[in-house]
């Protein structure tokens, strides 16, 4: 039982769907600005008083069907999210109290839009340690909560949704490398300025909202996941050509094609869901790999690349084979 192997994926998105059309009578955008400028045509968002927790059951729930396990063998569970429903618990105890799962770790982790990479990368030294053999490891969010709905230079890009797997301990291989990096330095240009022991007034008030200065995270981003690619093939002694599919995270589809030119793939292998997703932060890489694995593009024993850049800043890849 050497490796980590994921074996079941699921996802799941919010009924409402928003389309640029609608954003149009909320803010000073178009529907023609927002295809060009970042490729999102429409996302989902979580009604009133449906919580990241709730998004991130029904992707469990799948994972664990198409996996054909049952909750009382998982026995770790992580939540990727920026978005928790409360300070505490953590959404994976809530999560664990929901599945009626008991005694087994479960936590939150932060890494913003890096979450779930950061999630997978810790599941698996889990499972190869020897001391878990069945994890469900999930990205959720509700960043609708933390848009601001009147700056049109954030509003347009984010979505909610949640998406799962379930890792499990295996002979044969599934996570080949993993790659997590930080670099607190640049903490104001994609950030909350509010939240627990800073600025609760505004948590109180409902006005902790999300600032992004988009023109420098966008160039850090591409410069960013360029590196983080040759790094995971460097890592792997591989070359592009082994790269079966790129499955990135979804922010804007200039980055997601500026990291397809590097690996020179054409898009056909390069998995893209933020047209209609938009970006949902650490929901988005699972929920994309989920979205290909259903309708059955990505295919047993096939190499996977899956990389994600977000606040922090925070970076991260997985290479498998799954
Ligand atoms: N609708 C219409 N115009 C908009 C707009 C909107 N929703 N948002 C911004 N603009 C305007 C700006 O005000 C600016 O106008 P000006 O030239 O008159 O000042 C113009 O469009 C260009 O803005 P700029 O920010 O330079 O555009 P851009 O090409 O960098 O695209 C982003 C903006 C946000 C789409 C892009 O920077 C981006 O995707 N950044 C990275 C975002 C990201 O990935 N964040 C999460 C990391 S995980």
């Amino acid at each position: 039982m050497n490796y980590a192997r994921i074996t079941g994926t699921g996802g799941y998105l919010p009924e409402k769907v928003l389309s640029n059309k609608e954003l149009e009578t909320m803010v000073d955008t178009s529907d023609q600005w927002i295809r060009e400028r970042t490729g999102i045509e429409e996302r989902h968002i979580a009604a009133e008083g449906e919580t990241t927790c709730d998004l991130a059951e029904q992707a469990a729930r799948r994972a664990l069907q198409a996996a054909g396990r049952e909750t009382g063998e998982v026995d770790l569970i992580i939540v990727a999210t920026t978005t928790p429903d409360r300070v505490f618990p953590s959404t994976a105890c809530l999560l664990q109290q929901r599945l009626d799962i008991h005694g087994c770790a479960a936590f939150d982790i932060q890494a913003v839009c890096t979450g779930f990479v950061y999630a997978l990368g810790v599941a698996e030294k889990f499972i190869r340690s020897g001391s878990v053999r069945c994890a469900l490891v999930i990205g959720a969010e509700t960043l609708s909560r933390i848009v601001d709905w009147t700056d049109r230079s954030t509003c347009v890009l984010f979505g909610d949704g949640a998406g799962a797997v379930l890792l499990e301990a295996s002979d044969e291989p599934g996570i080949l490398s993993t790659h997590l990096h930080a670099d607190g330095s640049y903490e104001s240009l994609l950030t909350v300025p509010a939240g627990i022991s800073q600025g609760y007034d505004k948590v109180r008030q409902g006005e902790a909202f999300m600032q992004m200065k988009g023109n420098e995270v966008f160039k850090m981003a591409v410069n960013t996941l360029g590196r983080i690619v040759d790094e995971t093939l460097a890592a792997n002694d591989l070359d592009k050509s082994d790269i079966d599919w790129l499955v990135p995270h979804q922010a804007n589809i200039r980055i997601i094609n500026a990291t397809a030119r590097k690996l020179k793939m054409t898009t056909e292998r390069v998995v893209i869901t933020v047209d209609r997703h938009g970006n949902t932060s650490a929901a988005s890489v699972p929920l994309a790999l989920d979205t290909a694995v259903r309708d059955g593009r990505i295919q047993r024993g096939e190499t996977v690349l899956m990389e994600a850049f977000g606040g922090g800043f925070t970076w991260g890849s997985v290479l498998l084979k799954y």
